[in-house]
């Protein structure tokens, strides 16, 4: 049978190419469909294949979002699209491959209503910029960026995940060194940022991804601020950016010069929240969470994990002080704070690894020597 006319639909069709369900499968909920139809039913092949618990609407919704969205099928702007892995305030992020070289992407494309839309085409041209500057290992790095039809898209390094905030909720939180191991990488990645001058403004546990070696890199750069050109003006007076949890006071507050130290407030929040489980504030609404910030007395860490040292608390209070002149004053403070307190742990591990490496070493001198000595003495 020609390809074409095979699937009833191209949904199925792209259902079977990504292998979600088999030609077999295919053809006996066909057959279904054409046994209900003899008593009088009326089902489509998705609905039969939904009922066999083959496919979900959830799946078929995704399917046919990837076709609207292709220009051929499932291929968009030269990338085809695989599937959906989030949804944000003014596009979708899509795992895809690019045709022509076989890289496999994270493609953030624009909503089409948002795509004749000043501010967020403003908002797209602001993280593609700054992410083209900011080439760093703990940065996600910019491939590609264009238009396919009346969408705007651009092509970044896939990282497969889990985000921060996902870890944490699995593991309940992190133990102290990893979480400030990865607080040292980020802060080094923001470092490098701010040098840049960019701001990120959305520090917060889901905008940081891990990759398959655990390593950490910073992601949704949509709501920066490029301190360097005119594009300060996309922040209006009073208007607040970034998550209600995670913003520092000055940003709730709707301040227009907002600096690094901004930043550094949101990842002591985040280390917060990695060691804790939990945000630093709480409330019954955005309100209320976004007030403790300005007036809020927070609850030492170790409350909820004892076993977060007094260093690491001395280092959060730092992070998080509400005047800015009182924080850590760069990203390359922190990420020095950060190591003096995981160094000494350092210095005694190559301690005990060089001891137990000279106790090793002496042992096996002591019994050659005895060894020698009673060859020499009795062997003769
Ligand atoms: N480079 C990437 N690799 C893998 N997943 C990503 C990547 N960038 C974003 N995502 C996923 O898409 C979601 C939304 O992207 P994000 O850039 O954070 O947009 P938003 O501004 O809408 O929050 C993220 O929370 C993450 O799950
Ligand atoms: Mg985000």
């Amino acid at each position: 049978m020609n390809e074409k006319t095979r699937y009833e639909t191209p949904i199925i069709k792209l259902a079977v190419e990504r292998k979600l369900i088999s030609d077999k499968q295919y053809d006996q909920c066909k057959e279904l469909v054409k046994k209900s139809k003899r008593i009088g039913l009326e089902s489509s092949i998705e609905e039969v294949l939904v009922k066999q618990g083959l496919l979900n609407d959830e799946k078929i919704q995704e399917l046919s979002e990837i076709l609207r969205l292709g220009e051929t099928g499932d291929l968009f702007g030269g990338y085809r699209l695989q599937r959906l892995i989030g949804k944000g305030g003014m596009g979708k992020v899509y795992e895809a491959v690019h045709e022509f070289t076989g890289r496999k992407v994270a493609l953030k494309v624009l909503n089409s209503q948002f795509s004749k839309e000043g501010t967020t085409i403003t908002r797209f041209f602001q993280e593609v910029r700054a992410l083209a500057k900011l080439t760093f290992p703990n940065i996600v790095t910019l491939y590609d960026a264009g238009k396919a039809g009346r969408r705007y898209y651009f092509a970044m390094e896939l990282v497969e995940g889990p985000s921060l905030a996902q870890l944490v909720a699995q593991k309940k939180h992190l133990d102290e060194r990893e979480a400030l191991s990865i607080t040292e990488k980020i802060a080094r990645a923001l470092a490098f940022s701010h040098a840049n001058n960019v701001i990120h403004r959305d520090i917060k546990p889901e905008n940081i991804l891990l990759d398959e070696r655990h390593t950490p890199k910073v992601t949704d750069f949509g709501v920066v601020m490029h301190q360097d050109d005119d594009h300060m003006t996309l922040t209006q007076e009073g208007f607040m950016v970034g998550s209600v949890h995670f913003s520092s006071p000055e940003q709730v507050e709707g301040a227009r010069d907002i600096d690094g130290r901004s930043d550094i407030y949101s990842l002591g929040a985040t280390l917060y929240y990695m060691l804790t489980g939990r945000t630093v504030y709480t409330g019954k609404n955005a309100e209320e969470v976004l007030t403790k910030h300005l007036v809020g007395s927070w609850t030492s860490p170790r409350r909820y994990n004892p076993a977060v040292s007094e260093k690491t608390v001395r280092l959060i209070r730092k992070m998080m002080a509400r005047i800015r002149e009182r924080r850590y004053q760069s990203m390359e403070e922190v990420a020095t704070a950060v190591r003096k307190i995981v160094m000494p742990n350092l210095y005694l591990r190559v301690l005990i690894a060089a001891g137990s490496a000279i106790a090793v070493f002496l042992t096996g001198a002591i019994v050659e020597v005895v060894t020698h000595f009673i060859e020499m003495t009795f062997l003769r």
